[in-house]
């Protein structure tokens, strides 16, 4: 018992070590603490591995989103999707209007898609991985009343899909239904702003 006890604490003093000698190491009490150049470091490090990984099972979303419009600055820490830094994508259809920013007046077209791609911070595991990819698709007039015809997706950072259930989602993102459920970047990192 007592030598299991140690070699796991020495299992965790490695991991930590590790850790900390590579791109990802986190040790930050509060994301909202991180300053941009580290969260800039952080991109830099994962971005490549993050977007193999959403594409790596074909997803039709996953393999082709980063050459998509971007729509902030850089990823941004936001508190109800937890404690992650995210950066959303958006396809041709939705780029025009999305990027207004508006906060009223409009339905986005029927086809645009929002990818937003997510890095989990855990001080805990003292690493920042890749997260999900976050995605809503807006469907044809009337083909899911339930949710203003959006139908929310998500990609694990391995390519595989996520099981969604789709009102989890939505009950959340209708605090925006006065701008067709869409709750944009933080202010300070959209694009044209
Ligand atoms: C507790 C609230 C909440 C829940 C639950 C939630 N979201 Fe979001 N979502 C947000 C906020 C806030 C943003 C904007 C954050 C940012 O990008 O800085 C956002 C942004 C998005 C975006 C970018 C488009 C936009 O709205 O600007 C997508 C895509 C998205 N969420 C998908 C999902 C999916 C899929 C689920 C369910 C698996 C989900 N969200 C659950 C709050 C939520």
């Amino acid at each position: 018992m007592k030598l299991r006890l140690t070699i796991a604490a020495l299992a965790t003093v490695t991991a930590g070590a590790a850790a900390a000698q590579d791109c990802t190491a986190y040790t930050a009490e509060s994301s909202f603490d991180l300053e941009e150049p580290e969260i800039l470091a952080f991109y830099d490090c994962l971005k490549d591995q993050m977007a193999e990984g959403y594409g790596a099972e074909g997803d039709p979303v996953g393999s082709v989103y980063r050459d998509w419009a971007v729509t902030s600055t850089r990823p941004a820490v936001a508190g109800p999707h937890g404690e992650r830094l995210l950066q959303t994508f958006a396809n041709d259809i939705a780029a025009d209007q999305y990027l207004q920013f508006a906060e009223e007046g409009f339905v986005m077209p029927a086809g645009s898609v929002l990818a937003k791609e997510s890095i989990t911070l855990s001080s805990q595991r003292g690493a920042a991985r890749p997260g999900p990819l976050f995605i809503m698709t807006k469907l044809d007039p009337g083909a899911a009343p339930d949710t203003n015809d959006w139908l929310y997706a998500g990609v694990q950072p391995n390519g595989k899909v996520m099981n969604v259930q789709q009102s989890f989602c939505h009950d959340c993102h209708i605090a925006w239904d006065y701008r067709d459920m869409l709750a944009y970047p933080l202010e300070e990192v959209r694009i044209g702003q």
